[in-house]
């Protein structure tokens, strides 16, 4: 049966510059995939049927793998009923993009299932109509994104080696984090700086939503705390939260955490 992989990513820096009049935020970030993946199994079948390896994930059409189809079928005029199952290793609600990535597996897996209706370039134009991260993840591994977070600038591979992610008991809406989020109070760095920092070899690693999610949830700043202490030389925040991610030799923190070990991933050609 045909799998697809759905790999994680991890926000490398994240800078927010405003909010945009449509409500949603301007912002900046290094984003990079990792080996932490979802596997999708995805075959044409009698009719529609979607099955997932984590029952708490919500089967109806807020599931974005069915947001996926539905616009697969808007945009093709494809009618093929197919049978999905969606094999979940990325833990939700952390920052990982994890239902982004998904969608834009299904995207690409179904175009190919149906015999390639759309290029992988109208593929990443309509994927930004389910979500902001979502085109990223036709990248091949590191991007750097703009606008609200579609717009991909590929670049080429930077980052090798271990990346450990931590993912504490507690999660976070990303609508949630970002209205607890005071622009007017962030630090203004320069992203374009940060990104060339980051092509000298001289990473600089932020991320303007560690302070909202620690004011939702300051257990988060206490857990970053602990890591730091406990001797990883990076420790943040990925995205909206609540995981983070390490860089670097460091223990477990006393609290218990669901512990990733993986490595930093790129593409030759195609993940799915
Ligand atoms: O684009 P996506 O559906 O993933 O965004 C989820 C929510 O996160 C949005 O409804 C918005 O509240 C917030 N968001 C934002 N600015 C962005 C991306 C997301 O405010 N650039």
């Amino acid at each position: 049966m045909p799998t697809y992989v759905s790999p994680a990513k991890v926000n490398l820096f994240l800078r927010i510059l405003h909010r945009r009049q449509d409500g949603y935020h301007a912002l900046a970030s290094l984003m990079q995939t990792i080996g932490l993946c979802d596997l999708l199994t995805i075959e044409p079948f009698s009719h529609d049927r979607l099955t997932c390896s984590d029952a708490s994930l919500p089967m109806d059409h807020s599931n974005l793998v069915v947001k996926a189809l539905t616009l697969f079928r808007k945009k093709t005029g494809r009618t093929t009923p197919f049978s999905i199952h969606l094999d979940k290793k990325i833990p939700q609600q952390a920052g990982l993009g994890g239902g982004s990535s998904n969608a834009a597996t299904t995207l690409w897996a179904l175009n190919e299932l149906c015999g390639s209706p759309a290029t992988e370039i109208e593929l990443k134009i309509w994927s930004a109509e389910l979500g902001s991260d979502v085109p990223f993840f036709f990248s091949k591994g590191i991007a750097y994104c703009t606008g609200r977070g579609e717009i991909i600038q590929e670049l080429a591979p930077m980052n090798e080696g271990p990346i450990r992610i931590i993912k504490p008991q507690c999660s976070l809406s990303t609508p949630l984090v970002y209205r607890n989020l005071h622009v007017d109070q962030l630090e203004c760095r320069d992203p374009e700086q940060a990104l060339a920092s980051f092509q000298r070899g001289e990473p600089l690693y932020f991320n303007d939503l560690e302070a909202p999610a620690f004011l939702l949830i300051p257990e988060l700043k206490k857990l970053k705390s602990e890591l730091q202490v406990a001797g990883f030389s990076t420790v943040l925040m990925s995205g909206s939260g609540s995981s983070f991610f390490c860089l670097g030799e460091g223990t477990l923190p006393s609290q218990p955490v669901q512990c990733f070990d993986t490595q930093f991933v790129h593409r030759a050609s195609t993940w799915f």
